[in-house]
């Protein structure tokens, strides 16, 4: 079956194309590279032994869009494609909107008039913002969104979920991501931030390998064990296999119009000071941090209940923090030539 893969040559989405081929999928990549290095394909050929088509187009594009999904037959989406920087969405509101919201109503309109069914949705636990009770459930209220960039993934699920109530026949899953961390363990693809990096991870692999002077910790008195933020860091394999478990899931829906919405990620919390710890310990080095203010509009702790992806998708995260941060580092180790 053949999958279009929106920002298959990013962090979440090139990891996906390998699960997919695994499972017997045949992924076709479109990305515009405003976020993504070509090499990610070069990476992927490593692992993979072959290419993976691929296409240099911006998703808001209707008759590109439109071409690609004709030439393949495509018989299902997997959306990654959109802005992530919390901090730039505030500053620049315009291009978060056009490029998250606008891609994703072009790719339901490319879908309904080529009659293909099936998406899946990159959405994120930001549409919870500080819940009032973890760790959170898929009915957890949602609350609003402290971001242009989480505003987008809220307005883009109603979109997903009004379009199937309204009865046009998709069958869709929107997945909320917790952190994803880690590396291919081949260290042939991994993260890959342009400039300086704003999340925790690349700033930690980039302070080890000398690229940053100092990891800063934004905030230490917070109400939790350690004084730092809780997250649920998710290894990004795990994570792309949910994607393949989702499609699965969609294939035993199809006669009428089906929306679904599962937590992604491992169901553990784990502080930021306790990332640093486990990065040191595993990979034997010392890292060179200090404790900084608190950076505005940080949740102080999150991390969710996974049990729905387990009993609906058959779908649970199976790797440790540990190899998240050897993986992690071993990926950067490579991309620096240590
Ligand atoms: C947030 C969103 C997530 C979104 C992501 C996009 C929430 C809960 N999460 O992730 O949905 O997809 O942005 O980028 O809204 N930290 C430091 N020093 C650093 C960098 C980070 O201490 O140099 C801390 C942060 O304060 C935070 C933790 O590390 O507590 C994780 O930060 P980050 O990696 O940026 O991800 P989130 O902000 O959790």
């Amino acid at each position: 079956m053949n999958i279009l893969v929106t920002g298959g040559a990013g962090f979440i989405g090139s990891h996906t194309v390998v699960e997919l081929i695994a499972a017997g999928y045949s992924p076709v990549i479109v990305d515009d590279l405003s976020n993504s290095s070509p090499s990610v394909l070069k990476g992927l050929k490593n692992i993979l032994g072959t290419d993976v088509p691929f296409y240099q187009e911006d998703c808001n594009d209707y008759v590109k869009m439109t071409e690609v999904v004709q030439k393949h037959n495509i018989q299902g989406i997997i959306h990654f494609a959109a802005f992530k920087a919390v901090g730039e969405s505030v500053s620049e509101p315009l291009k978060y909107y056009r490029n998250n919201i606008g891609s994703l109503l072009n790719i339901l309109n490319v879908m309904r008039a080529n009659n293909v069914r099936n998406l899946v949705f990159s959405s994120s636990c930001t549409v919870y913002g500080q819940a009032d009770v973890i760790p959170v459930t898929e009915s957890t209220p949602k609350k609003k969104a402290e971001s242009p960039y989480g505003n987008t993934k809220a307005i883009a699920e109603d979109i997903l979920e009004d379009s199937v109530k309204a009865g046009l026949d998709f069958g869709i899953i929107s997945l909320r991501y917790f952190n994803p961390v880690g590396a291919h363990p081949s260290a042939e693809i991994g993260e890959l931030p342009i400039g300086v990096p704003n999340n925790l991870i690349p700033y930690v692999t980039q302070t080890a390998a000398g690229i940053r002077e100092k990891l800063t910790v934004f905030g230490s008195d917070y109400d939790t064990p350690d004084g730092s933020n809780v997250r649920d860091f998710i290894h990004v394999v795990d994570l792309a296999k949910a994607h393949v478990s989702a499609l699965n899931l969609l294939q035993e829906h199809t006669s009428e119009p089906y929306y679904n919405v599962f937590n992604i990620g491992t169901g553990r919390g784990n502080s930021v000071l306790e990332i640093i710890d486990t990065f040191e310990r595993v990979n034997n080095l010392k890292l060179n941090y200090e404790i900084g203010p608190r950076r505005p509009g940080d949740v102080i702790k999150i991390y969710g209940n996974v049990e729905k992806a387990a009993t609906e998708m058959n779908w649970r995260a199976e790797k440790t923090l540990e190899e998240s941060m050897e993986d992690a580092w071993r990926w950067q180790k490579k991309i620096s030539n240590l």
